[in-house]
């Protein structure tokens, strides 16, 4: 079956002792979620969250990492300084990254193969501008996106990827995807990844549905057959609100 999982992408705010406070509050209301909850605090905060986050089931992720394994590289954050901080995930190509720093669907699959290399899993973003869908073309973009940056690893590789679905419109605007074009774009994915890797594969992977997902509109999401669970925004900056979208399935 496949994995349920809630990432919590806290993006460029708390400051250290929100950050402890936020990661602290999640930890002490956590439920028996059937989902694996991953907090993913700014990088300056990731070392105090992963000790708050040690003896509970809730997994470590950062935001972003570098595609080089060490060097000069100013201001840059590799997989490896991540792994020594207790990380086992990295978003990998967030919308953001890709609008604001360029990031490109070739950068975007060196940073997946470092962080394989270092048993670092990828959750990897993907998703259709406004402009794109109104010209009926987010199809073709998504399957682009997941083609060039992901189809170079091997099938082995390829099956500890996480996805994540995530519409630049619903990001963060209070506009979330409805349910029937969340499911029809998480059952493309599959049939992409399933055209290229086998059913077998395309089955047990993890597709997360991203953009403004919140405690209200969390359960309709998750109960659809094609969405593993979600990457949150907004929503995972307050415990309540995150608690609730763990337990929605
Ligand atoms: P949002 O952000 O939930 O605030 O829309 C989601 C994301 O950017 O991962």
């Amino acid at each position: 079956m496949r994995k349920k999982i809630v990432a919590g992408n806290w993006k460029m705010n708390t400051d250290l002792n929100q950050a402890i406070d936020l990661a602290k509050g999640i930890v002490a209301a956590q439920s028996n979620s059937v989902a694996q909850l991953i907090l993913c605090p700014p990088f300056p905060f990731i070392q105090a969250v992963s000790e708050v986050c040690k003896s509970s089931l809730i997994a470590v992720g950062a935001q972003n990492c570098n595609k080089n394994k060490n060097g000069a590289f100013t201001g840059e954050v590799s997989v490896q300084m991540l792994v020594s901080l207790g990380v086992n995930y990295v978003i990998v190509g967030h919308s953001e990254r890709r609008t604001y720093f360029n990031e490109t669907n070739q950068e975007l699959a060196e940073k997946v193969v470092i962080c394989l290399e270092q048993n670092i899993t990828p959750i990897f973003c993907c998703g259709e501008q406004l402009s794109e869908r109104n010209n009926n073309i987010h199809f073709n973009v998504v399957q682009t996106q997941i083609q060039e940056a992901l189809f170079q690893l091997n099938a082995e590789e390829f099956s500890k990827i996480i996805i994540a679905y995530e519409p630049v419109w619903a990001i963060g605007t209070g506009v979330t995807a409805t349910p029937a074009q969340a499911q029809e774009m998480h059952q493309f994915i599959r049939k992409v990844i399933s055209e290229n890797y086998g059913k077998a594969i395309a089955d047990n992977i993890s597709i997360l549905y991203g953009g403004s997902c919140n405690a209200s509109n969390a359960k309709e999401l998750f109960a659809l057959p094609d969405v593993d669970g979600g990457l949150i925004g907004g929503a995972s900056l307050k415990v309540t609100d995150f608690i609730s979208i763990s337990a929605s399935f």
